[in-house]
């Protein structure tokens, strides 16, 4: 049995998963609401709040059970609160002279997918789309992944968070949007798609769009058209998302990350496997089964790892 810490952001994760991928416990405390009144996760309040919520968390997921290693994601992500997933998993390994296992956050995104009941089987391209990034990965087996291409500037996730604010929808938006485009017409406006060469992505450009269209509507008529304005602007980001799959040629295709979550990019991909909605958003299960792919680091050498803020 594995048990997964997650803290690159502004969630407080720990799960047990076993070795063929059963989740025996997956529980995420999330921050939103205390970051939702700053429009955006504040590193230093996040990394606070860790603090307060790793204990409790931890011992809700491990309810008791003894397990035979820990996965702790260790990068990339917020470094002051990647270092709180990585001090509690360092103490909680070396007092059990437990093996540790170090996981890339987007490695953990992908092997969300290896998790039972899906259980997929590589070779597939897949789509990484979250709220830090947004990459086509090439996935030929469980240790790992290529990256095809990734964003020039903004991340899906973001621009839909980004889009919801300039909508007055809340911190983190994308799900709030995506309810109210259910609501509007999404050809009612038309939001470019970015061509960039290549597998790349580039979202900074649609974030403009709206906000050109938002200030030049009168408040009255914004009100009555935010529905609308939310559908055209999603339509725009799952094209974009959508298209560049196809471009790919990819023959089977994967959907993981927070945006993968989206209704109407879930409903744009029918053939393709799609993490399930529990699991899309971070979470500790994806990093436990990340970690049975992956080496441990033996005991007591983990204890000079380091988080670190980049992906590499
Ligand atoms: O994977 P994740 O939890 O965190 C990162 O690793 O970044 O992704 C969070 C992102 C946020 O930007 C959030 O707005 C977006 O996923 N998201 C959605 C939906 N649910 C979450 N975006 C669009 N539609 C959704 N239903
Ligand atoms: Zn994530």
């Amino acid at each position: 049995m594995i048990l997964g810490i997650e803290t690159s952001c502004d969630e407080t994760a720990a799960a047990v998963v076993t070795e063929d991928g059963e989740i025996l416990a997956n529980v995420v405390a999330s921050q939103a609401d205390l970051h939702a009144r700053f429009g955006g996760v504040v590193p230093e309040v996040a990394s606070r709040r860790h603090l307060e919520l790793i204990a409790p968390v931890l011992a809700e997921a491990l309810d008791g059970r003894g397990v035979d290693a820990i996965a702790v994601t260790s990068r990339p992500g917020l470094i002051g609160a990647l270092l709180v997933g990585v001090s509690a998993a360092k103490a909680l390994a070396w007092s059990k002279r437990l093996p540790l296992h170090p996981v890339n956050h987007l490695h953990g995104h992908v092997a969300s997918l290896y998790l039972k009941p899906l259980d997929l089987q590589p070779p597939f391209t897949c789509l990484l789309a979250s709220g830090g990034h947004t990459m086509l990965l090439d996935v030929q087996d469980r240790s790992g992944y290529r990256v095809l291409g990734t964003t020039l500037d903004d991340a899906a996730g973001e621009a839909f968070d980004k889009g919801a604010r300039l909508l007055g929808l809340g911190y983190p938006g994308g799900r709030e949007l995506d309810r109210l485009a259910a609501g509007g017409d999404p050809h009612a406006y038309d939001f470019p798609v970015a061509r960039v060469p290549g597998l790349d992505f580039s979202f900074s450009g649609l974030k403009t769009a709206l906000l050109y269209r938002v200030r030049a509507l009168p408040p009255a008529e914004l009100e009555a058209r935010r529905a609308d304005l939310a559908a055209s602007y999603q339509r725009a980001i799952v094209r974009a998302l959508v298209e560049r799959l196809e471009a790919s040629g990819a023959g089977r295709v994967a959907v993981v990350g927070g945006v993968a979550a989206n209704s109407e990019l879930r409903a744009s991909l029918p053939g393709a496997a799609l993490a399930p909605l529990p699991l899309c958003t971070d979470n500790a299960a994806m990093i436990a089964s990340a970690a049975r792919y992956t080496e441990a680091v033996p005991y007591p050498q983990y204890l000079s790892l380091d988080a670190r803020a980049t992906a590499a």
